[in-house]
C-alpha cells in the first residue's frame, strides 16, 4: 500500500503521517500549505505542494507514487469563519472532495478514509452521542463534513472504494512540541493565550444545564487520534473493510470547560479563577461520544488522558510562543 495524505503538513495530518510511517506504512503528503508546515512531516514522508482541487496534479501524483489509499485531511476548519464565508467553505470543502474523488475512481483506488467531525451532530442533547444519533449539524463547516462524508459514501457504492469517515470529537495535545497546533482555535491553546497575556481564562456561559453549568465536550489526544487513522487505513488495506464505515473518535468521556481550566491551571502552574462571561451562540451544552464502535469495528481505543493532552500541548506552546 501506498497512502497519500492530503493536508499532510497540518496539525492531525502531521500526526497521522508520523504514527503510519512509524508503524512501516509507505505515505506521501500532500499539502497547499495554506496552513501547514513542512516541518512537521518526518524527512522520509515526501511532500507534495499543491491542492487537492487540482486534478490533474492528482492524477499525476496517483500515477507517479502509485498510490493505492487515500487518508483525506486537507480542508477549512474554522466554525466562525465558515459562517461568515459558507461558498468559500463548500467550494474548498465539498468542491475539493468531489474534485478527489473523481481523482480516486480514475485511478481506481479502492481505499479511502475521510476525516469528518463531531460538528456533523450539531446538539443532538444525547447523553452519549453515537453513530446512530441523527446528525443536525448548526454551520456550515459542520454541514461541509455531512455532506463529505454522503458524498464518499456514494461515491464508495459507485465506485467500489470501501470507506472509512472519522467523526473526532475535542483533538488537543501533541506528540512532540514540534508537531502541536499553533492556532488559537480550540478551548486549551484559547486559555494558554490568555494566561501568556496574563489574563484570566474565560468560561463562556455557566447556567448550562450540566453539573458545574460549564459545557461538556470529549477531548481526544491527537496522538490516540492518528492511531485511530492507522487503524482505519489497516483495516481497509487487509479487506476487513469493505463498503462503509462511520465511527466517532473519541474517549467516551465528558470533560467541563470548569474541569479543564482546572487542569490546565495545575499543568500550568497558573490557577488563576476564570472569569464568566455570556454564553457564545451555537454552543452545545454537551457533546460526548459513544467510543465502542471504534473499539469494536477498528479494535482501537483512547489511551491518554486530558493530562497528559494538556501537559503535552503546554509544551508545544511554550515552544512556538516562548513562554
Ligand atoms: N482540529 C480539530 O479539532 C478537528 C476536529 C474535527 C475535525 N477536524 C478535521 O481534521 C482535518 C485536519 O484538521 P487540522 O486541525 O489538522 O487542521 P490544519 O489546518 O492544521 O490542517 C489542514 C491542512 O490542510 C491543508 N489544506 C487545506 N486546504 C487544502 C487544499 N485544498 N489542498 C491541500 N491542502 C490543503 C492546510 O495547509 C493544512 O496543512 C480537517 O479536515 C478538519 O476539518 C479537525
Amino acid at each position: 500500500m501506498t497512502w497519500l495524505i492530503t493536508g499532510g503538513a497540518g496539525y492531525i495530518g502531521a500526526h497521522v503521517a508520523r504514527a503510519m510511517t512509524e508503524a512501516g506504512e509507505r505515505v506521501l503528503a500532500l499539502d497547499d500549505l495554506s496552513a501547514g508546515v513542512p516541518a512537521r512531516l518526518p524527512a522520509e514522508v515526501p511532500l507534495v505542494r499543491g491542492s487537492s482541487l487540482d486534478g490533474e496534479l492528482l492524477k499525476r501524483v496517483f500515477a507517479e507514487h502509485a498510490v493505492t489509499g487515500v487518508v483525506h485531511l486537507a480542508a477549512r476548519k474554522q466554525v466562525a469563519e465558515s459562517v461568515a464565508q459558507p461558498t468559500r467553505y463548500y467550494r474548498e470543502n465539498v468542491g475539493g472532495l468531489v474534485t478527489l474523488l473523481d481523482a480516486v475512481a480514475g485511478a481506481r483506488i479502492e481505499r479511502f478514509v475521510f476525516s469528518s467531525s463531531a460538528a456533523v451532530y450539531g446538539d443532538p442533547g444525547a447523553d452519549l452521542i453515537t453513530e446512530d444519533t441523527p446528525c443536525a449539524p448548526v454551520n456550515p463547516y459542520g454541514e461541509t463534513k455531512l455532506a463529505g462524508e454522503w458524498l464518499v459514501r456514494a461515491a464508495g457504492r459507485a465506485h467500489g472504494i470501501s470507506t472509512v469517515c472519522l467523526r473526532y470529537f475535542n483533538v488537543a495535545g501533541a506528540a512532540a512540541p514540534e508537531l502541536a497546533d499553533t492556532g488559537v482555535f480550540n478551548i486549551v491553546p484559547m486559555v494558554f493565550d490568555r494566561l501568556t497575556r496574563d489574563e484570566a481564562p474565560r468560561i463562556f456561559g455557566d447556567d448550562y444545564p450540566t453539573p458545574d453549568g460549564t459545557c461538556v465536550r470529549d477531548y481526544i489526544h491527537v496522538a490516540d487520534l492518528a492511531e485511530a487513522h492507522l487503524a482505519a487505513a489497516r483495516r481497509l488495506a487487509g479487506g476487513g473493510g469493505t463498503g462503509d464505515l462511520t465511527v466517532n473518535i473519541g474517549r467516551g468521556e465528558g470533560v467541563s470547560v470548569r474541569e479543564l481550566i482546572t487542569v490546565i491551571g495545575e499543568v500550568t502552574g497558573d490557577r488563576r479563577p476564570p472569569l464568566v462571561e455570556d454564553r457564545r451562540p451555537g454552543d452545545a451544552p454537551r457533546a460526548v461520544a459513544s467510543a465502542a464502535r471504534a473499539a469494536a469495528e477498528l479494535g482501537w481505543t483512547a489511551r491518554r488522558g486530558v493530562h497528559e493532552m494538556t501537559e503535552s500541548a503546554w509544551r508545544g506552546w511554550r515552544l512556538h510562543h516562548g513562554s
